[in-house]
């Protein structure tokens, strides 16, 4: 059985909210070669028609009512931020294969609830941190993964874009932040303890906060996370990982990776040639997510990304809301490999 066909019949994926990322979820499932998209289910009546024409699949402005109609073998989920916990709910409930966004719930009660119960059913439950699937960050861990960088001594993650819609004082954190928590333990391992500095001066939630990180390797490291910033600046993003042998630099998710040598004023760049638009791209960061999410469903494994990350990722986050609101560093429990 492979994710590109065979003599499996295609997996029929339904999308759950036909926003603006939505649309992303849409085209990523109606293009690959081993899924069919089947329904669309929006808000609204006409949204729902309008894109489901467009996607060539069957509106519905119910979850239950494409649940019962549609028995779809996969459903993807991109719902406003704050509105993820009982729609996601309903269809661990209904025991269908799920994809869900980030962040998986801004509560951690919340999130261990939606994780029992996926687990009492045993149900395939993933979460979309993308960025792990990005050219950059699949060569960044093989080179630490291979030593080239020698023990990790620091790391620091930098992302600043505008605010969303969401009202959640710590929204910028939990939300958008979760992608630099996940790189940073998957790139250097877990966090042992937090620091946090936050401020509301313009917009009078937390929409900028700098972060300082102990790793269990003895590594520290950095977050700097704004709604203060805007995407439209060149290096919205950036990933430094250094150790005792080497350096490597993530310019904005998919742009450039450059590793460096201590001592070695020449460096190996990896920019995505001249056609290669896949990798230049960061929607399809989503693609070969999805790609590595079918072929695990169709062979019966456990997701690439569990939701789990999710879930440890809002833990992280709140912990660092607990060390900004008590003043203090706060130790982060780390968990067995197993279960990240
Ligand atoms: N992984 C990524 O790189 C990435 C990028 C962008 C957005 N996202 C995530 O995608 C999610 C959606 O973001 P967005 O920008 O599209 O938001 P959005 O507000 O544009 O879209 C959400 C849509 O869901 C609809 N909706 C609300 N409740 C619904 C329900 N019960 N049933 C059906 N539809 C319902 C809303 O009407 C809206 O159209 C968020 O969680 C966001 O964080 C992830």
């Amino acid at each position: 059985m492979t994710a590109t066909g065979g003599a499996q019949a295609p997996t029929r994926v339904a999308v759950i909210g036909a926003g603006q990322w939505g649309q992303q979820h849409a085209r990523v499932f109606s293009a690959h070669p081993a899924s069919l998209l089947c329904a669309v289910v929006a808000r609204r009546r006409e949204r729902a028609e309008e894109r489901a024409a467009q996607w060539g699949a069957r509106p519905y402005t119910s979850i239950g009512e494409m649940l019962a109609s549609e028995r779809p073998d996969l459903v993807t989920m991109s719902l406003p931020n704050e509105g993820h916990f009982e729609a996601t709910l309903e269809v661990i409930e209904a025991g269908v294969p799920l994809l869900v966004e980030k962040p998986l719930v801004f509560d951690l009660a919340q999130a261990d609830e939606l994780i029992e119960a996926a687990a009492r059913r045993d149900l395939f439950f993933a979460i979309n941190f993308n960025h792990r699937f990005a050219e950059t960050v699949r060569r960044a861990k093989g080179a630490i993964d291979a030593g080239e960088l020698g023990e990790l001594v620091f790391a620091t993650w930098r992302f600043g874009g505008e605010p969303g819609t969401s009202l959640h004082p710590h929204a910028n954190l939990i939300e958008t932040q979760c992608h630099g928590l996940d790189m940073l333990e998957l790139l250097c391992g877990p966090v042992r303890s937090v620091m946090a500095q936050m401020t509301n001066k313009t917009q009078g939630v937390y929409s900028t906060l700098a972060v300082a990180l102990e790793f269990a390797s003895g590594a520290v490291g950095s977050l700097v996370g704004s709604y203060d910033s805007s995407y439209a600046y060149p290096w919205a993003q950036l990933l430094e990982v250094n150790g005792t042998s080497g350096r490597l630099l993530v310019q904005d998710t998919v742009k450039r990776l450059d590793i460096s040598m201590a001592g070695d004023e020449t460096r190996r760049v990896w920019e995505a040639g001249y056609f290669n638009d896949v990798d230049r791209e960061f929607h399809r960061t989503f693609d070969k997510h999805a790609d590595a999410l079918l072929r695990a469903l169709r062979a019966g494994d456990e997701p690439p990304v569990h939701a789990r990350a999710g879930r440890r990722a809002l833990e992280l986050a709140q912990l660092i809301i607990r060390s900004f609101e008590d003043g203090q560093r706060v130790a982060v429990p780390v968990p067995e490999p197993a279960s990240r």
